[in-house]
């Protein structure tokens, strides 16, 4: 099978291409244009061990410019998610990137699929579509996100499902729930608590810390999604992906200090804004179309961020 990643070269893209390539008979042509805040050098830290692999191809492009039909041709099937992430920063002028990166680039990968045999066209949309509700977010809930990052990977969506029911383009919807783990992007609360912590620096924590969210480890994240290659009962499906436990900032920054064996200093700031109070995935469609089970505890999937991030920096001293 030849599988196109977009956004290969991120977090969850580098991981999924890894674990793609698991499969013999599985060729990966990873596709990213080293955008958004990830810096440079962590991208090629990501990237690194796949680019030995001789199943495995990178295009550094970026998709609103690449040979999209050139390079669909022969594939049987797209992981999309290349994208603009970060909830806080989709406000005021750089709103604009995230149309681009979210809308845009999804429209014309969606328009370069007609007429192809493409299988699958899997998209990784967001827990951030639901906006604020009580209780677990289940698929069927109207979405209502909160803030602009939200909206455009919502948009996505129902740019999935009008090339569904339009053009017949065999679309799957996943909404990841906060991931975490080896990689994660640096703009991220663990990535930054656990920077922080090591270099004996203040953990900055937007509002309270009474926040809370459904924390996926990313090799629960990359199971689900792998899980629906091939998998034809998902077609025209949205599906959560979320993780093993949910627990507050605060209670993550206690098992950061417990991991560590550092006293953390909190230093609480002001509310992020287009944030939801609490997040927490319903998995009964996971489990029932993907057999989904996220396997890995938060002090599990802790501990190995924090190694990660040791040897990151470690890296970049160097
Ligand atoms: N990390 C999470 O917790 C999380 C949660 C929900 C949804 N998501 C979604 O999952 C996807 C991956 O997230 P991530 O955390 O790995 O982000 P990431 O920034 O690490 O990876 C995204 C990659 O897409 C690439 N990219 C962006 N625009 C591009 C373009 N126009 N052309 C080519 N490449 C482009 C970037 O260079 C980047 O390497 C995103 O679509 C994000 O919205 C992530």
């Amino acid at each position: 099978m030849k599988i196109i990643v977009t956004g290969a070269a991120g977090f969850i893209g580098s991981h999924l291409c890894e674990k793609l390539l698991e499969g013999e008979r599985n060729t990966v042509v990873g596709i990213d244009g080293w955008i958004g805040p990830t810096p440079s050098h962590v991208k090629t830290f990501n990237i690194g061990p796949l680019l030995a692999h001789p199943r495995f191809t990178l295009i550094s492009e970026n998709l609103l410019a690449a040979p999209l039909h050139e390079l669909l041709r022969d594939a049987d099937a797209v992981y999309h998610l290349a994208g603009m992430p970060g909830v806080r920063t989709s406000w005021g002028s750089d709103f604009e990137a995230y149309a681009i990166h979210n809308i845009s680039v999804t429209q014309r990968l969606l328009e370069a699929c007609k007429n192809t045999r493409i299988q699958q066209f899997i998209y990784a949309s967001t827990s951030s579509v639901y906006g604020e509700k009580d209780g677990k977010l289940s698929e069927g809930m109207e979405p209502a996100p909160l803030s602009p990052y939200g909206i455009t990977k919502l948009t996505g969506e129902h740019l999935c499902r009008v090339y569904h029911t339009t053009f017949g383009i065999p679309t799957v919807v996943l909404r990841y729930f906060t991931v975490y783990g080896p990689r994660q992007r640096p703009d991220m609360s663990f990535h930054r608590f656990i920077k922080q912590l090591l270099a004996n620096e203040p953990i900055t924590i937007f509002g309270d810390g009474t926040q809370s969210r459904d924390f996926t480890y990313i090799s629960d994240c990359i199971d689900g999604t792998a899980a629906v290659l091939g998998n034809e009962a998902t077609i025209g499906k949205t599906i959560n992906i979320g993780g093993k436990e949910k627990a507050s900032v605060n209670d993550v920054i206690t098992l950061l200090e417990e991991l560590t064996g550092k006293k953390a200093v909190r230093q609480y700031t002001a509310s992020a804004i287009g944030e939801p109070k609490h997040t927490w995935a319903d998995l009964s469609l996971a489990e029932k179309y993907l057999h989904y089970c996220p396997k890995v505890t938060l002090k599990e999937g802790i501990a190995r961020e924090i190694e990660y991030i040791r040897t990151l920096y470690r890296e970049e001293e160097q």
